[in-house]
């Protein structure tokens, strides 16, 4: 899109939080996004100007895993191929420091898994895999806390 820059960096605390809060994810503390950001491998950020209007990150450990985290697109520049911009960015930073055997994985909003799907991501469970399975680490102390 024309005027988006794409910067390779991860967005400071301020600027994740600004994004995160146009979705319906929940809050985090400024505390939880710098130790998060700080386990970070890399990310990519898209400035309108000086204006953060969207971001992604990955984590893993840098060779055979790699998650891709927090895609977000302001909504108000969504639909105009930012998104698939900051993907395509992502994964061709990850090509670079990919392995042989190294894969790339993610959890799909709901109602997102066709957007991902257009750059070979497979749905799980399918023939030769299971499903994608998470805990919510409070449920790790405390069964069922948090559902
Ligand atoms: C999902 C998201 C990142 C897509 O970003 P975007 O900038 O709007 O996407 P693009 O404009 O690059 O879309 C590229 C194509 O994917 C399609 N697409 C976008 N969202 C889609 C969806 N939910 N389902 C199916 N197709 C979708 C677009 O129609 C477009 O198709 P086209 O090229 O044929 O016109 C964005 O909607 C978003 O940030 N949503 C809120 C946060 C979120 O849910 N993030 C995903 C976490 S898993």
């Amino acid at each position: 899109m024309d005027g988006i820059l794409l910067q390779d960096r991860l967005p400071l605390p301020e600027e994740w939080e600004e994004l995160r809060r146009t979705t319906n994810w929940g809050d985090r503390t400024t505390d939880e996004y710098r130790i998060a950001l700080q386990g970070t491998l890399f990310g990519v950020c898209a400035l309108d100007g000086q204006k953060i209007v969207a971001m992604a990150r990955v984590v893993g450990d840098g060779a055979l895993c790699f998650q891709i985290q927090d895609v977000i697109v302001d909504p108000s520049y969504q639909g105009k191929g930012i998104g698939t911009m900051v993907i395509e960015h992502l994964l061709e930073a990850i090509q670079t420091s990919a392995l042989p055997n190294s894969s790339v994985y993610l959890f799909a909003s709901k109602g997102k898994e066709a957007f991902y799907r257009r750059f070979g991501f497979l749905d799980r469970p399918c023939e030769d895999c299971g499903p994608g399975m998470a805990l919510c680490a409070a449920n790790i102390i405390y069964p069922n806390r948090c559902k």
